[in-house]
């Protein structure tokens, strides 16, 4: 991923989208133009979803007034449609990730899931009793639990980056946890809760020389730069369709072949085997081993039709677009009185977080909600992030290729209208 952002608060911002025209991609995403209590929304909440552009709604919709059908099974035409469109959209997502060949891409319901598959079918073939597992201290929750069941089954330990006051990971400390013990490393590459983008290849690289596996939770990075699995040399990588402006309760796995053809199936069910009988189950080749019963079709299909899209996109403008927007955000809010920013790493992506004083940001959001503006505010799914900065919640506002300088705007605007309420 790249460009990334330094924020400096307190400096003056390049202008926002240099050479990119935001404008004419919200025309492309119909729910930007409605309104909330009577305002216009000010959606800066992409990082929990992304809007949907008119493609990828349209493509639902045609799918199912026109080809829905049930895939691998049927020799009747609808059937063989789906079929291809669905072996098509894994192509995309190849392409997407710079994976070698479409057998590495699993369909999964999303980041979660393919978290949950990767811990489990590592978990029950490589860990044994006194292994290791490394995360970071900055893990979403599907990040970290998956992996502490699987330690707790398995006799493994759980060990943990630390981090520092701005939120970036402590690399010198992360040498130190890995060891011949460690079977696997699995971090976040942006982080949902600060926006913090980890060095992945640098770590990996390491991983890979004390022997570990290497695994990384995609879910915020994929939508603001281009990833290349090869280039990052992991063993997985997991995205999720709805943050890359596909529908929900979709997502792929990335796996290394010769990985993905050792592992044991993730779940039994049909289309995931050879042939059974009463005594024994033979598994069909990746990925079809680990795609057990009808999967989201027409998620998979549209999530395909969302990387169309961003294909038409200067992925690089877009970038540097949210870049300046989260600089130009981050100099705004953080200069009203009360604020403390969570989260200031060097290397940091289109999540700004912050508490206001004493007010509760359930009541900030309350408050933004009624302007119009969409924040989310909580936990954000990330607690021991919230534990180690000492709030109980943070206000999160997000950005995406279709958020604007009036989005930052209006942003301010109503953190000021709470601020005199709260004064
Ligand atoms: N994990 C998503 C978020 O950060 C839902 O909001």
């Amino acid at each position: 991923m790249s460009p990334t952002t330094r924020v400096e608060p307190g400096k003056r911002s390049e202008p926002a989208g240099a050479g990119f025209d935001a404008e004419r991609v919200r025309a492309d995403f119909p729910i930007l133009s409605t309104t909330v209590h009577g305002k216009p929304l000010v959606f800066l909440d992409s990082a929990a979803t992304t809007q949907k552009p008119r493609a990828v709604i349209e493509r639902v919709d045609r799918y199912y007034r026109s080809e829905n059908a049930n895939i691998h099974r049927g020799v009747y035409a609808l059937s063989e449609t789906s079929t291809r469109e669905y072996e098509e959209a894994r192509h995309k997502v190849r392409a997407f990730l710079n994976a070698r060949d479409e057998h590495e891409i699993v369909f999964v319901r999303g980041t979660t899931e393919g978290l949950n598959l990767i811990a489990s079918c590592v978990g029950r073939s490589r860990i044994r009793r006194g292994d290791e597992v490394v995360i970071s201290h900055m893990e979403h929750h599907s990040n970290i639990v998956p992996w502490q069941m699987i330690c707790e089954e398995r006799g493994a330990k759980l060990r943990v980056i630390p981090m520092n006051d701005r939120g970036e990971l402590l690399l010198d400390e992360y040498e130190k946890l890995l060891g011949p013990k460690t079977r696997v490393v699995s971090v976040v590459h942006q982080s949902n809760a600060l926006g913090t983008v980890n060095p992945v290849g640098e770590m990996c690289k390491l991983a890979r020389e004390a022997g570990a596996l290497f695994v990384i939770d995609g879910a915020q990075s994929a939508a603001h730069g281009p990833i290349d699995v090869q280039e990052i040399d992991c063993d997985f990588y997991v995205i999720s369709s709805h943050k890359i402006y596909g529908p929900t309760g979709a997502g792929a796995v990335y796996g290394r072949r010769e990985l993905l053809e050792e592992l044991p199936p993730y779940q039994g069910g049909g289309d995931m085997i050879r042939t059974v009988t009463f005594e024994k189950t033979t598994y069909a080749p990746p990925p079809a081993k680990f795609e057990a019963g009808t999967p989201n079709i027409v998620g998979a299909i549209a999530m395909g039709t969302a990387i169309d899209y961003l294909a038409g996109v200067d992925r690089a403008a877009v970038a540097r677009h949210e870049a300046d927007l989260l600089r130009l955000a981050t100099d705004a809010v953080s200069s009203l009185p009360g604020v403390r920013v969570i989260g200031a790493a060097r290397e940091k992506s289109s999540v700004l977080s912050f508490v206001l004083g004493d007010v509760h940001p359930h009541d900030v959001g309350t408050i933004l909600d009624q302007d119009g503006v969409a924040v989310r505010t909580g936990h954000h799914c990330a607690q021991p992030v919230m534990q180690f900065f000492g709030v109980p919640a943070t206000v999160r506002a997000s950005f995406a290729m279709y958020n604007t300088r009036e989005d930052v705007d209006a942003l301010v605007r109503s953190l000021e209208r709470v601020i005199q309420i709260f004064s």
